[in-house]
């Protein structure tokens, strides 16, 4: 295959200092996290006709991702995720357009195997042999799963409550699984510690500038599902922010190289549990970065991140696009988790419910009208967390004796 990535350097959008491309680099020595940066001038003569010969994974969008030699790519498959019409629950809820893109599809079951896919290629084409995480769970059973198929050996440390699933498809794929009592932080503090001590490449939420790259083909394949029309709002479950940060940094791409015109961009709107809600609460008092939650607690694990590093991005990202960012209780996630199920025949997972159970409040705010372009990011398969589904849908089964 030829190479074609258009990618130049590593950049950081506090200090504007630059890094070499091939330069082994976690974060900016001002303490920021990096972006890669792509020549967009070049970018211009991309036609994104080509894309619809392209590959069916994320790696169509290979000008615009960070691995230079495709020999290095490790791809399961992950991205070209449906969109589905949500027409049913649309009507119920007073949205004409409700449209949920389905990352349950992924080849690990949620949108993790993206970000997964990028940081382990690149890694793999840097040289890189031992990568080291701390996760909420998924994004340990997906590093867990490149890694395998790269080869490269791969620790993971996680909350002792992650999803068994997590825990456990992480160790069978070949992951060292570590648990921790506490929450992802917790288990940040102890896998820098770690990486520090044995020299592994750290690859937690934006430790390293790769994994949000992979998170950018979500908004990539939105437009091009759409035929380059956005929609109008796209509302993101946000735990770390990677989706968000990593969808507005591909809708900026887009538009720079022309893919997308400058007024077709979507509002983000990042939905959190009442339980852990530190990006709601920081942009509703207008803070520039996001503080610590005390005792975060939601049924939705993947949310449940009571700081995230990306926090001054993420409050910037949001309020430039002019979205907002809402709070749910965890009451209402478990609910829409069935009614989606009994609606529409999809089985979400908690933080994909989220996103969902957030219009109504969005309606009542006033900040959704009927007739807008409502997509929302469904981040996992509700089949890693059965636990989900309440007692009362055991009730209802019928037992035939015979
Ligand atoms: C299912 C699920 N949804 C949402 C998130 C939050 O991700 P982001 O970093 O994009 O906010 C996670 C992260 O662990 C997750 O596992
Ligand atoms: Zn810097």
């Amino acid at each position: 295959m030829k190479k074609v990535s258009l990618f130049k350097e590593l950049f950081c959008p506090d200090c504007n200092r630059t890094y070499n491309k091939d330069e082994i680099v976690n974060m900016c020595s001002c303490g920021s996290l990096l972006f890669a940066g792509y020549d967009l001038q070049q970018g211009r003569n991309l036609k994104k006709e080509t894309l619809e010969r392209g590959q069916n994974n994320q790696w169509r969008y290979r000008e615009l991702l960070p691995v230079i030699d495709p020999d290095s790519i490790i791809s399961l498959g992950e991205g070209c995720t449906p969109l589905l019409e949500l027409n049913k629950l649309g009507y119920d809820l007073g949205i004409k357009n409700l449209l949920l893109k389905d990352e349950g599809f992924n080849p690990t079951g949620s949108f993790k195997d993206r970000g997964a896919s990028c940081g382990i290629s690149r890694a793999r084409e840097l040289g890189i042999e031992t990568v080291c995480m701390a996760t909420a769970g998924n994004a340990g059973g997906a590093w867990a799963a490149y890694s395998a198929r790269a080869g490269i050996e791969f620790h993971v440390i996680m909350p002792e409550d992650a999803l068994l699933m997590n825990k456990n498809e992480s160790n069978v794929r070949g992951g060292n699984t570590y648990t921790i009592e506490g929450l992802i932080t917790d288990a940040g503090a102890v896998m820098g510690e770690m990486a520090r001590e044995n020299g592994w490449f750290e690859v937690s939420t934006f430790k390293e500038p790769y994994r949000v790259e992979g998170k950018k083909t979500i908004g990539f394949e939105i437009a091009q599902e759409m035929n380059w029309e956005m929609p109008d709002v796209i509302i993101c479950p946000t735990g770390g922010g990677v989706a968000i940060i990593g969808i507005w940094k591909g809708v900026q791409e887009m538009v720079e190289i022309g893919w997308l015109s400058r007024d077709n961009k979507p509002r983000m709107v990042a939905v959190q549990s009442t339980g852990c809600a530190p990006v709601v609460r920081a942009f509703q008092e207008g803070k520039e970065d996001v503080d610590y939650w005390n005792d975060a607690r939601t049924i939705a694990g993947g949310i449940r991140v009571p700081r995230t590093l990306g926090g001054k991005w993420l409050l910037k990202f949001i309020r430039e696009s002019g979205g907002t960012a809402v709070a749910v209780p965890d009451s209402e996630i478990q609910e829409m988790v069935e009614r989606t199920a009994k609606k529409e025949g999809l089985l979400l997972c908690a933080e994909g419910a989220a996103g969902l159970a957030a219009i109504p409040r969005l309606m009542e705010m006033g900040y959704l009208a009927i007739d807008e372009r409502v997509l929302v990011l469904n981040t996992g398969s509700g089949l890693k967390n059965p636990i989900l589904l309440t007692s009362e849908s055991q009730f209802m089964l019928k037992s035939i004796k015979n």
